[in-house]
């Protein structure tokens, strides 16, 4: 166990100072490795990156961009040779083709995007999986792996679960319901205790355009999504993403992806019993009895807070028994009382007002439109909830709610109290008598994020937060094998407080509860993805997600253009190479557990 250090603190390490330049930075006494950069090769006979000579073939047997969640899966138990599980949330144009942004009378303008560069975007969505080791000390990638997959915007995989096959999700290449091709916009996910990969389909509705025909069926769904979004140009080259044409396309996304990592050939499966909304992750524990507990946030102003429940209960000595588990179980939506209280409310056909007379036909209808469901039940409308992380050491759970610009007095409740949250906040849920799987439970804030040291922000950090140590947009979360608890941040310089995003040691216990320290921060643009802890608490991966976007350098600098004239070409500062997202892995030197 980690020892408590002078003031109560779990984590003991030099702190990083705050601020933003073109690198990233880690604690003095830890070496930061690039493992894997967008367009590495990761199947056998992907070319090696060229820029200049970008294909959708290249791209989809090598890294994809924007990585965000990272999960590490073990061979045979170890903590030096695994699976690295990816998902890659979605792409920047801007940064990844190069003359697509002109000069225009002084203005930076972004042009049309080819056939073949909107080919080479849905390849480099979806997810990674790659063998690592680390030999002497030092992590590599295992080239030619039987292992190493890509899946991407295009990837056949089955949808499961009570919305499979249903009339809702058949398309006019697609008349069984249950082959969608590709999964999108991959946010954070989740390891299982089985070791299956779930990536987390969050902002899907932004890939789809069009206008759905006058009076569909669909129109109500399809507006409580804020759907479509019309974010990309994918429907100037394929009909699936026109709402026009195929409008039930958008209803086989928006779910929880399983992915067998041990099986090469595995076919990805929608797990539509999670339900179907903007998922952010999907971490899961055990609970007391054996039943699997996974936690989701739904990433919009005013959305919800989710579990789900298996039916079933985990085997630890049958793996196969437990792949279908995610298949049948209760969703729950979560109310935040006043007092303190909460209670899971269930998301179950048939249950209150969730009946045909509020057009749910079935348990189909209430997870393809989870939202309108949750709204019926009364859940608390929420500040952006993005990563939830369990605690099997304390049995708590960590909900990062990261801001929500529309907040107003009128509508503050207890769990969310600030107007206007520009910084977000965490609340900690205690689970009724410590069981995962409960129905009610109570719950306090953490923290309320932002500057301490401005009296008007509000922020609830422990006195002994050091200037570098408050962060504001808390977005994913780890817990290491020691219980601690450890924050990343998307956006943390709302007001230009000259900071990047960055990985922050929060304490949770004792007289240190509320303080946080920074471990790392990311280059200038960037949003730091993924924190995730092998067992051991040797090695610790980050994904470096959109450095470099943003448009302005750290002395506030335009860049009109973004791939010519960049604000980091990090991490290899080369002239011929464009920044690119990348994943690190951080370790100790000289060996040994992280902050011990
Ligand atoms: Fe993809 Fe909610 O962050
Ligand atoms: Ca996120
Ligand atoms: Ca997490
Ligand atoms: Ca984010």
């Amino acid at each position: 166990r980690a020892e408590a250090q002078e003031g109560g603190s779990v984590f003991s390490f030099p702190e990083v100072t705050a601020g933003v330049d073109a690198d990233h930075h880690v604690a003095e006494g830890y070496d930061a490795q690039v493992l894997i950069r967008w367009g590495d090769p990761v199947v056998s006979g992907a070319p090696e990156f060229d820029p200049n000579n970008q294909t959708a073939d290249a791209q989809a047997g090598q890294f994809g961009y924007n990585n965000d969640y990272v999960g590490y899966i073990p061979l045979d138990g170890s903590d030096e040779h695994g699976l690295l599980v990816v998902n890659h949330e979605y792409t920047n144009p801007h940064l990844m083709f190069p003359g697509l942004v002109q000069v225009v009378d002084g203005a930076a303008v972004q042009g049309d995007l080819s056939e073949e560069q909107v080919n080479i975007e849905i390849a480099a969505h979806g997810g990674s999986i790659i063998e690592i080791e680390k030999v002497d000390g030092v992590w590599r990638r295992v080239a030619d792996s039987q292992y190493n997959r890509r899946i991407t915007g295009t990837t056949e995989t089955l949808i499961t679960g009570p919305a499979a096959g249903h009339d809702r999700l058949k398309t006019s290449v697609d008349e069984t319901g249950t082959k969608a091709l590709g999964t999108l916009n991959n946010c954070a996910g989740g390891v299982t205790p089985w070791g299956t990969y779930l990536m987390a389909e969050e902002n899907f509705h932004g890939y789809f355009s069009g206008e759905l025909p006058a009076d569909h069926a669909e129109a109500e769904n399809y507006a409580r999504l804020g759907a479509p979004g019309g974010w990309y140009q994918w429907h100037n080259f394929h009909d699936r993403f026109d709402v026009s044409k195929e409008p039930n396309e958008m209803n086989r996304f928006g779910y929880i992806v399983e992915v067998d990592p041990m099986d090469p050939n595995s076919v990805p499966k929608k797990r539509t019993a999670m339900g179907r909304f903007k998922h952010e992750g999907a971490e899961s524990i055990v609970a007391p009895n054996g039943q699997v507990v996974l936690y989701s946030g739904d990433d919009e102003r005013f959305d919800y807070v989710y579990k789900f429940v298996t039916a079933g209960t985990y085997n630890a000595d049958d793996r196969a028994a437990n792949m279908d588990l995610l298949d049948e179980g209760t969703l729950y939506v979560a109310r935040f009382d006043e007092d303190g209280s909460m209670e899971w409310m269930p998301l179950v056909h048939g249950e209150g007002p969730l009946t045909a007379e509020n057009g749910f036909e079935s348990q189909a209808d209430i997870v393809i439109e989870t939202r309108r469901a949750a709204d019926l039940l009364g859940a608390t409308k929420m500040d952006r909830p993005e990563d939830i992380q369990p605690n099997a050491t304390n049995g708590k759970v960590y909900v990062m709610l990261t801001n929500n610009s529309r907040r107003t007095e009128e509508n503050v409740n207890a769990a969310n109290p600030r107007a206007a949250n520009a910084f977000g906040h965490i609340i900690e849920i205690a689970e009724a008598d410590g069981d995962f799987a409960a129905t009610s439970g109570t719950w306090e804030i953490l923290l309320k994020c932002g500057d301490p040291s401005i009296a008007e922000v509000g922020a609830t950090f422990s006195t002994d937060t050091t200037e570098n140590g408050w962060f504001g947009m808390p977005d994913n979360a780890a817990v290491d094998s020691d219980g601690r608890l450890w924050v990343s941040t998307d956006g943390n310089n709302p007001t230009d407080t000259g900071r990047t995003d960055g990985l922050w040691a929060v304490d949770t216990e004792g007289a240190a509860r509320g303080t946080s320290r920074l471990f790392y921060r990311v280059p200038v643009g960037a949003e730091m993805c993924g924190p995730v802890f092998t067992d051991d608490g040797e090695s610790l991966f980050l994904a470096i997600q959109h450095p470099g976007d943003g448009g302005e350098d750290w002395e506030g600098h335009a860049r009109p253009s973004f791939y010519e004239d960049p604000s980091t070409r990090w991490p290899d500062f080369r002239d011929d190479m464009p920044v690119r997202p990348a994943v690190v892995v951080v370790t100790k030197q000289g060996g040994g557990k992280i902050a011990v």
